[in-house]
């Protein structure tokens, strides 16, 4: 017997109660009279199913996420042929979708055989023949299930159709991240992204640093709106799609867009993790690489709370690191940086997120003594069991004339320090990308002027 939870507009729910309730081997155990009701009804272990409507006011990706991590089917209601309720109800990510006047026995069947790929008979689905066997798509929708059959777009995004099944795994997302102590995280994520773009590759950069989020100033884009609040936003009111996403993360150098952070850190709670989980998501399908600059803060904060629903204020971080491919790790040069650095590795250790990458930025020898490199992988093997580490140098020259004129060093300071080692970093994530001008030995008279200062 499966027992079912209703949370249903009041359009709807008398008639989905009586479709359902004569139905065999289904219970409907409480009829919600909202979201509220239907979140903490589940919290408490009742009901092997939902159903829900589209039209319910406050369902959202945080809601439908809530419900599936306590292992609920949720199966989501739109008016006939209303494909926009339609659409919403695949972007929030429910396991089947169906019109609310689909018969009492389909229905039954959405909610009991809790299947990924169900034959679903006489229900018309908009780009499917009747009766054919469906799976769900990344994106919480339906595709005809098979091999191949989900697409990677192709072209300029304004071109693509917002109904174009996403590919999953196109893009590559890589968060930046470190200690506390501005080791550099943002002007490796910037540096790196602008690089990236530099070669060919199409590239998001994308601000989730909930603390002191900048790359908007960094790059000079005073006047921007929060690109990642408007990408959020949309993505827990399941409004969020390719088109939707470019259009707020413009492109602000060739190829590379931005989408740009929270101007003041008490609006952390505006990024929540199902909703940025859903954006890194779609962003796989707008660029190559996905590049996210991240707060250092990895501290789980829910054990504080009775509210297992309440927003986490580092959840954007830790979504970001468990979405990531790969994480690149960001230390300073300098001993108590270096410590930090150890420290923070081992709790990374402890939270999931992609193999790290170890990087070393700001190296020079009045940090910590002569030949710094040698000194600093020596202590990272011993403390850290880290071979394999990336140096950056101090270029104070090239990082303070680019962030004075608001763009990147790749655009600003092309021929420093700063910039090659971040070419070679570049070549190590992507080596198809790697060129021969960008491994050539920096000169030291940059053409605009700025001397760099090897580490
Ligand atoms: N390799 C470098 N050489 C010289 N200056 C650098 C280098 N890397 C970063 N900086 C400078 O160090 C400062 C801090 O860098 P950045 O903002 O990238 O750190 P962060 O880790 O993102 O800090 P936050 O904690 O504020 O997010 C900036 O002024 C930046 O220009
Ligand atoms: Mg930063």
């Amino acid at each position: 017997m499966t027992s079912v939870v209703t949370a249903l507009s009041h359009r709807w729910e008398a008639a989905v109660a009586a479709c359902l309730e004569p139905m065999p081997n289904v219970t409907i155990v409480r009829r919600c009279a909202d979201v509220a009701e239907l979140v903490s009804v589940t919290a408490t272990g009742l009901g092997d199913s939902a159903v829900v409507s589209a039209d319910l006011r406050q369902l959202d990706l945080t809601v439908i996420a809530a419900l599936r991590s306590r292992g609920v089917w949720v199966v989501g209601l739109h008016a006939p042929d209303n494909d926009g309720e339609e659409r919403r109800l695949r972007q929030l990510g429910v396991d089947v979708v169906l019109p609310v006047d689909a018969p009492g026995p389909v229905l039954a069947a959405a909610v009991r055989d809790r299947s990924p790929v169900v034959t679903v008979p006489g229900v018309a689905d908009p780009g499917r023949p009747q009766d054919a066997p469906v799976a769900r798509d990344g994106a919480g929708g339906w595709r005809p299930a098979g091999p191949g059959s989900a697409t990677a777009p192709e072209g300029r995004v304004d071109d693509l159709d917002a109904e174009v099944p996403l590919d999953p795994i196109s893009g590559r997302v890589l968060a930046v991240w470190g200690p506390p102590g501005a080791p550099g995280r943002t002007t490796v994520a910037v540096t790196l992204a602008a690089e990236l773009a530099s070669r060919g590759r199409s590239v998001l950069l994308v601000d989730a640093d909930t603390y002191g989020g900048c790359v908007a100033q960094v790059l000079g884009l005073l006047d921007e709106a929060p690109g990642i609040a408007a990408a959020c936003r949309a993505a827990e009111h399941g409004d969020l799609d390719l088109i939707s996403l470019a259009r707020v993360a413009p492109e602000v150098t060739p190829r590379l867009r931005v989408l740009t952070g929270l101007p003041r850190a008490d609006r952390w709670p505006e990024i929540r993790s199902a909703a940025l989980e859903r954006v890194l998501t779609v962003s796989r399908s707008l660029a190559e690489y996905v590049i996210i600059d991240c707060a250092f803060c990895l501290e789980e904060d829910e054990e504080l709370s009775y509210d297992t629903e309440a927003p986490r204020r580092n959840e954007s971080t830790l979504t970001s690191l468990a979405v990531a491919d790969e994480v690149l790790a960001v230390g300073g040069a300098d001993p108590v940086a270096l410590q930090r650095f150890v420290r923070a590795l081992q709790e990374l250790g402890g939270v999931p997120s992609g193999p790290p990458r170890p990087v070393i930025n700001r190296t020079r020898p009045s940090a910590v003594g002569g030949e710094p490199r040698a000194r600093i992988a020596a202590s990272l093997e011993r403390f850290a069991g880290l071979s394999a580490v990336h140096f950056i140098p101090d270029d104070p020259a090239a990082a303070d004339a680019a962030l004075l004129a608001g763009r990147s060093v790749v655009e600003h300071a092309p021929d420093s320090a700063l910039r090659h080692a971040i070419g070679e970093l570049a070549t190590a994530i992507a080596p198809d990308t790697a060129r021969r001008s960008v491994r050539r030995r920096p000169s030291w008279r940059s053409r605009r002027g700025v001397r760099p200062t090897h580490g």
